[in-house]
């Protein structure tokens, strides 16, 4: 039985888990070590995931499995950017899904919810940064219609890392 619901501060510790074990789970290499543990330190902790479920312009949305956590969201309700074209942008913040649950539907449940928070809160266009190096997240945003409108830096610890900037508009057919 999956649900999936806004967290809530009393969610910040199992959040910080779960974000900084998918994060690892990911990206982690024998090479960049340092890297990483710059980078968890920086993003990953009970405080700062607190603050980011309080944050008003902040949703973050979790998947529960027999109550256990299995995935997460955090949407940018109005996050602009220069090369996103949009009168209302929200912006895909996060998107992580524990491993043993790739590939069997998690990750489109949550992306209808992802969707209709961004439409409720007004937003015309969702857009997102990813890594150019991470094919299975970059076919996945392909079925949803996101596109590269441009590329940033993404800062993981000392190595400047090139995202490219995916938008699509919000289609109502992707909304359960
Ligand atoms: C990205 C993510 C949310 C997608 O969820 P998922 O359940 O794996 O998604 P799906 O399996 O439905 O879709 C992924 C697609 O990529 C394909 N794919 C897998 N590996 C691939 C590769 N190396 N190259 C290209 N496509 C690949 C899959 O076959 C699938 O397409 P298909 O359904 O047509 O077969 C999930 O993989 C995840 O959480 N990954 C780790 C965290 C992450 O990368 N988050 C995004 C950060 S921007």
């Amino acid at each position: 039985m999956i649900t999936i619901r806004q967290a809530h501060p009393d969610d910040s510790e199992v959040l910080a888990h779960i974000a900084k074990h998918t994060f690892r789970e990911t990206f982690a290499t024998k090479k960049n070590l340092t890297d990483m543990e710059l980078h968890c330190a920086k993003s990953f902790g009970t405080e700062i995931q607190r603050q980011e479920i309080l944050d008003p312009n902040c949703a973050t949305i979790l998947v529960e499995v027999k109550d256990q956590l299995v995935a997460f969201a955090q949407v940018r309700l109005h996050s602009p950017k220069a090369c996103v074209a949009a009168d209302h942008p929200s912006e895909l913040h996060r998107l992580y899904v524990s491993k043993e649950w790739h590939g069997r539907g998690v990750a489109h449940k949550l992306m209808s919810k992802i969707l209709s928070t961004a439409s409720d809160a007004g937003a015309d266009h969702i857009w997102l940064g990813v890594w150019e190096h991470n094919p299975r997240a970059i076919a996945f945003y392909g079925k949803y219609g996101f596109r590269v409108v441009g590329e940033h830096i993404f800062q993981f610890g000392s190595d400047p890392q090139r995202d490219l900037v995916m938008m699509a508009e919000i289609n109502e057919s992707f909304i359960a």
